[in-house]
């Protein structure tokens, strides 16, 4: 690996990037973000691996989300503090229901890039190229807007760092003390589900005041008061991944220095394309989704040539098939990397594959369905004796209706009120709160059957 150079993915096939038209204007922003300093630190990255490495063997279990596109226009603290607070509030939850601590990594602080079903989009008999994400071009549907701009990866640099910024003071200043992270979200309302969550809470709760009658408080414990956050986001424009680059003069390796974790998208994944070679080379934790059309024969190379040394916390393979179809295609991939020996985190993203359009033309995706493939992934992980290491949620900590059902069940009329996404329809505060409550359900009454495995 050692002959690796940032730039090599310039010598492969590359798809789902813009052709920027102004050759001069992109080189000198790519010579700008190269003197600027990176995002993150390789230290960071290597602890993150060390806690994934955690999760592929049961020890701590993945909690991933965000946007789906971060946007510039809705950039503000708010938006940040809500979505660091639902994402602890889950973590929380999740780690009642698992025993094992959660690992927070957010889709968040570079997720702006997004690859596209069509390279054009129609309205009104008008044509134009597609939106990909606001560090390349302008949702507004004008053909000024839709031109590929350099300048974005700037824009997009200041507010990531900015984001990252408010969520390193966030996690260490006091924010995510423990006492103030309880006080709910969700407002419970007065059903049988509800009532389930209240439980849970009230336990959550018991534990707290316990913890703080024996002298163990957030004040004096600082576990309780601050947190490891990471971020994430797709490697997709590989301009920008390539800038931000840095050779970590510790381990001799490169990084890419624009978030702890980066993904490889389902539509970017041939085993010879430029995304793949980029990430290869770096040492961050790599996700690598995987859809329906993942080959075995191509997982076997992506996981050959992703994590070539076999390293625990390398390498997370995020499925998203939609919901009823986990049972055909998770377990051909299990056996894929049981049969090569592989050491990976299992993570389940249950959006992508739940998407559909409303009968009132919104994109949205059902809450049930997205529950849905979250259970069925635990029940296939179950039957294989395989480890469900995470979930990956698009979420906001904001009060949207962009998705359907929940407790407060958004119905298909009112995704009209609140539908700010500037691209896929994201799980709102409540819902994921929610979702963390049944996907806590799931890993509690996992770690009951494998306690009967052992007493039997
Ligand atoms: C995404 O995570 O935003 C995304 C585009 O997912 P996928 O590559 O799985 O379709
Ligand atoms: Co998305």
């Amino acid at each position: 690996m050692s002959d690796w150079m940032k730039s090599d993915w310039r010598n492969k096939p590359r798809i789902q990037m813009p052709d920027y038209t102004d050759a001069v204007a992109l080189q000198a922003v790519e010579a700008q973000l190269a003197k600027y300093p990176p995002l993150v630190f390789a230290g960071e990255a290597r602890r993150l691996k060390t806690q994934l490495a955690a999760a592929s063997r049961g020890e701590a279990f993945l909690l991933q989300g965000g946007d789906c596109a971060e946007a510039f226009d809705q950039f503000n603290a708010d938006m940040i503090r809500d979505t660091f607070k639902v994402m602890l509030q889950m973590a929380m939850v999740l780690t009642f229901g698992a025993k094992v601590p959660v690992i927070k990594v957010g889709r968040m602080a570079g997720q702006f890039a997004k690859p596209r079903s069509a390279p054009t989009e129609t309205l009104d008999g008008v044509e134009l190229p597609s939106y990909r994400g606001d560090i390349i071009n302008d949702l507004a549907f004008t053909s000024d807007s839709r031109i590929p701009d350099p300048k974005r990866m700037l824009q997009a640099y200041t507010q990531a760092a900015a984001t990252l910024n408010l969520l390193r003071a966030f996690s260490t200043g006091g924010y995510a003390d423990m006492n103030r992270v309880h006080s709910w979200t969700l407002g419970f309302a007065d059903t049988a589900e509800a009532e389930k969550y209240r439980e849970i809470a009230n336990r959550i709760q018991d534990t707290i005041d316990f913890m703080a009658a024996a002298g163990i408080d957030a004040n004096t414990t600082h576990e309780f008061s601050t947190v490891d956050f990471y971020t994430s986001h797709e490697s997709l424009l590989l301009e920008y991944e390539e800038a931000l680059t840095r050779l970590d003069t510790t381990s001799g390796q490169w990084l890419a220095g624009s978030g702890h974790m980066i993904w490889i998208g389902d539509r970017t994944r041939q085993p010879d394309g430029a995304h793949v070679e980029f990430c290869k080379g770096v040492q961050n934790p790599i996700g690598l989704k995987c859809g329906p059309s993942m080959e075995v024969d191509d997982l076997k190379r992506l996981m050959a040539t992703l994590n070539p040394e076999n390293e625990a916390g390398r390498l997370t393979l995020i499925s998203r098939f939609g919901a009823g179809k986990v049972g055909d295609h998770l377990p051909r991939l299990i056996k894929a990397v049981q049969e090569e020996g592989a050491d990976v985190v299992w993570v389940c993203d249950a959006m992508h594959g739940n998407t559909i359009k409303s009968a009132t033309g919104y994109k949205t995706r059902p809450f049930q369905q997205v529950l849905t493939e979250v259970r069925e992934f635990f029940g296939v992980h179950h039957a294989e004796g395989t480890i469900p290491g995470g979930v990956h949620f698009e979420m906001t900590g904001s009060n949207v209706t962009e998705c359907t059902g929940g407790v407060h069940a958004v119905s298909e009329e009112d995704l009209k009120d609140r539908y700010h996404t500037a691209c896929d329809p994201r799980l709102n505060a409540s819902q994921s709160l929610e979702l963390a409550f049944l996907v806590a359900e799931e890993l509690s009454a996992l770690r009951g059957k494998a306690h009967n495995k052992v007493a039997s």
